[in-house]
């Protein structure tokens, strides 16, 4: 495979489009986790606003057997692939006496966030603002997605994941085990439930805290230089990653997460094995990088002064090999990603009308909707050719790449009746 491609895990078009230029022609640290199980507990009653700021209390669903109560975050990937399966969860047993209930404690996400989740996502499930996380913090919540299963005497029956087909980091292509589910089956009949914890596994939710700003490490003097250079090239407006982190209010609610991933090196994506050697392009932050942010989380996320803030990088719009001489459509209409699952890829056969050999000396593959596309990789088909030589990789699409601009005198050889082919990976991102 390319070798300048970084794929990573998890994660996610509609049309991919590949333009050509020719020769001549045209910290391991982490917020302490309880251990303690919830389970056998009794939850207290609550009364939180839904996305419209009306009341809506526990007391509202009397008569109930049991209710799914569920911590959702607007932007986590997790909790928006979730969305959607909450649904069905709710129509299958809805009417046998299951309520899930959503609740939204991130400091960072406001009632129109969350109503905006709510419409986008198609929830059909009360979605209510915990707002200071009062209700996170007497639940011991920590995650999004996690659940907490209870039943008519409000007594927590089962404690975690909703199943086990997304991991931060993976995908499988079926759920395994639907634990939610098998625990409201199991409840509903009167059986006793069989694993009553799993693991919750997400983003952390984002926590209002008191900790004084009194850290010398700012926001604007020693964390967005790094912000801009390590994430902004994914997690902007428009890009491949869940939320933006281009302001000081971006990255408020995230630092638990942030620490988390940058700590056991998810973020930012990098899969080359350090057995191998250096990487000219290594994606990881240093351990001083590491050290500078979680100095600043534990100060209290000062934010500083203004005028010591970076210059915002400037990005490519646009085509990053300049005009070029043809831009080929992967096919005439566009690719419908579903919700959720996991798509296989997907092949797109075109004919480019080379009627004379080419030699191409930039190309450049671009997805239209970033936010589900995974990668792209473009395969020259020879002429009479059946199976596509996996050596003629004429160039890949995958967020953090560059395209291929050979230097002069080299270009890459197409005779002419070549096809090319579209190998695109999609990725669900809950819409
Ligand atoms: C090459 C693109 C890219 C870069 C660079 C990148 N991210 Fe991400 N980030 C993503 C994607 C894509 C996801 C969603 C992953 C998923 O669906 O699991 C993500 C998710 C996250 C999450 C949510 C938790 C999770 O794992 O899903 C956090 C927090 C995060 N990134 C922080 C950072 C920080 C901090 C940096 C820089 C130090 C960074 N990222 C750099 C693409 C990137």
């Amino acid at each position: 495979m390319h070798c300048r491609l970084v794929c990573f895990t998890v994660a996610w078009l509609v049309g991919g489009i590949v333009s050509i230029q020719f020769a001549n022609a045209a910290t391991g640290r982490q917020s302490e986790e309880s251990s303690a199980s919830p389970v056998g507990t009794q939850v207290a009653m609550f009364e939180l606003p839904n996305a419209y700021g009306k009341p809506v209390s526990l007391r509202d669903f009397v008569g109930k057997k049991c209710a799914a109560i569920v911590f959702l975050g607007t932007e986590c990937p997790l909790a928006k692939l979730y969305g959607p399966r909450l649904n069905d969860l709710q129509a299958k047993f809805g009417d046998r006496g299951l309520q899930v209930i959503g609740i939204n404690s991130n400091k960072q996400d406001s009632l129109t966030e969350m109503a905006a989740y709510v419409h986008r996502h198609e929830i059909k499930f009360p979605m209510l603002k915990d707002k200071g996380n009062v209700l996170a913090d007497a639940m011991k919540a920590k995650r999004t997605p996690e659940v907490f299963l209870i039943d008519a005497d409000r007594v927590v029956r089962y404690h975690g994941r909703i199943d086990d087909q997304y991991g931060v980091g993976y995908a499988r292509d079926k759920k395994t085990r639907s634990d939610l589910a098998i625990a409201v089956e199991e409840l509903l009949s009167g059986d006793e439930i069989t694993h009553p914890t799993t693991e919750a596994v997400g983003c952390h939710i984002g926590r209002t805290k008191e900790v004084a700003e009194v850290g010398e490490i700012t926001y604007a003097k020693h964390i967005a230089p790094i912000f801009n250079a390590r994430c902004v090239s994914c997690h902007r407006e428009g890009e491949i990653a869940p939320f933006t982190l281009t302001s000081y209010d971006d990255t408020q609610g995230w630092e638990d997460t942030i620490l988390e991933v940058i700590g056991n090196n998810r973020m930012p994506p990098w899969s080359a094995n350090p057995a191998h050697g250096e990487f000219a392009n290594d994606a990881r932050l240093s351990e001083g990088e590491k050290e500078l942010i979680g100095q600043w989380v534990d100060g209290g996320m000062p934010e500083g002064d203004p005028d010591d803030l970076p210059e915002p990088p400037v990005f490519a719009t646009g085509w990053q090999i300049g005009e070029p001489d043809q831009v080929i459509q992967m096919r005439d209409k566009p690719f419908d990603v579903p919700a959720e699952g996991v798509i296989d890829y997907q092949r797109f056969v075109i004919d480019p009308g080379w009627d004379e050999d080419k030699f191409v000396v930039a190309c450049e593959a671009r997805p239209q909707n970033r936010a589900v596309v995974h990668h792209i990789l473009v395969y020259v088909i020879p002429p009479g050719g059946r199976n596509v030589d996996l050596r003629k990789v004429l160039v890949g699409y995958a967020p953090g790449s560059t395209p291929v601009d050979l230097d002069d005198g080299v270009a890459i050889h197409v005779e002419a009746g070549s096809k090319l082919l579209f190998e695109m990976h999609y990725t669900p991102n809950g819409t």
